[in-house]
């Protein structure tokens, strides 16, 4: 935790993780506009520690949007239907009784496959289970800090191919599902399309380079065949996900988490079976990765 005097801030209370990776903000009421100073220093406190969670935040699904609105402007989510009168809100809800995967139970950068990923991904608890619903976030830029100089230098020059076949398309996990599911997903032969991206990005704001690749959505390496492709994946996901690099984050009711796809990637823990667990989710647009 930063102690008061080593602070940067002056409008928010911001409690880091000992890694740097994931903190908790007080202070702003998310409900109304911050005021410039107090964005500027949420904005700089996420750049700081790419995963940041707001206890105590009481919205409405409008006041999330507006939130959001103030951190950029909405990204494009497919294959899930938004909520009725709500196009940018996306309700995760899982039932007691539902017996299929909980939704996000793989790690993935979330829609690594479009041509602009998401700069953000806001997520509201609204239930939060009494065991399991956990969410994982592995920090993408030191896990390539992490590497050595000769592999940074293999990587460097890489594109990583994505696509949503595996979990969207028309054979994807999802268009094989027997069990019944409260989130309406939309198989398309849309998730089946690929594209690349570099396999080492560089962050926008901070500068600091990060892996973008994720079990989830990287399906192989430009050039390579799939043996060479699978093996320097793998291990690159083994490496990744290793327990230094991880902040495992625990759900309070009405909390906000903001967390940023550029450098991160996430895994939605179930092991709460018999129990609701809901959430609202919104997207903010971000870049091409370069
Ligand atoms: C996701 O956006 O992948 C879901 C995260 C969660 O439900 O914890």
């Amino acid at each position: 935790m930063l102690k008061e005097a080593e602070s940067p801030y002056r409008t928010i209370r911001v409690s880091a993780e000992p890694s740097g990776f994931g903190a908790e903000i007080v202070g702003p009421d998310l409900a109304r506009p911050l005021s410039k100073d107090q964005l500027a220093e949420v904005k700089a406190a996420w750049a700081r520690h790419a995963v940041v969670a707001f206890p105590d935040q009481p919205l409405t699904l409008d006041e999330l949007e507006a939130f959001t609105l103030q951190i950029g402007a909405f990204g494009h989510d497919p294959f899930i239907a938004p909520m009725p009168g709500h196009p940018n809100v996306l309700e995760l809800r899982r039932e007691p009784d539902e017996k299929a995967t909980n939704f996000g139970a793989g790690w993935h950068s979330d829609w690594s496959f479009q041509e602009q990923p998401p700069a953000a991904t806001l997520l509201r608890s609204e239930v939060v289970p009494p065991v399991g619903g956990d969410t994982l976030f592995c920090d993408c830029a030191r896990a390539y800090e992490a590497l050595s100089e000769v592999m940074k230098t293999m990587l460097a020059p890489l594109r990583a191919v994505h696509s949503a076949t595996r979990a969207y398309g028309v054979k994807g996990v999802f268009a094989r599902e027997t069990e019944k599911r409260s989130l309406q997903i939309i198989v398309s032969p849309e998730a089946d399309k690929s594209l690349t991206h570099p396999l080492v990005r560089t962050h926008p704001v901070t500068g600091r380079k990060a892996l973008f690749i994720s079990p989830v959505y990287t399906t192989g390496i430009a050039g390579m065949t799939e043996k060479e492709s699978q093996a320097i994946l793998g291990f690159l996901f083994q490496h990744m996900i290793q327990e230094p690099f991880i902040y495992r984050h625990k759900w309070r009711e009405k909390m906000l988490l903001m967390w940023d796809n550029r450098c991160t990637m996430h895994f939605a823990e179930g092991g709460y079976d018999g129990h609701l667990r809901l959430m609202h989710r919104t997207t903010v647009a971000g870049d091409r990765p370069a």
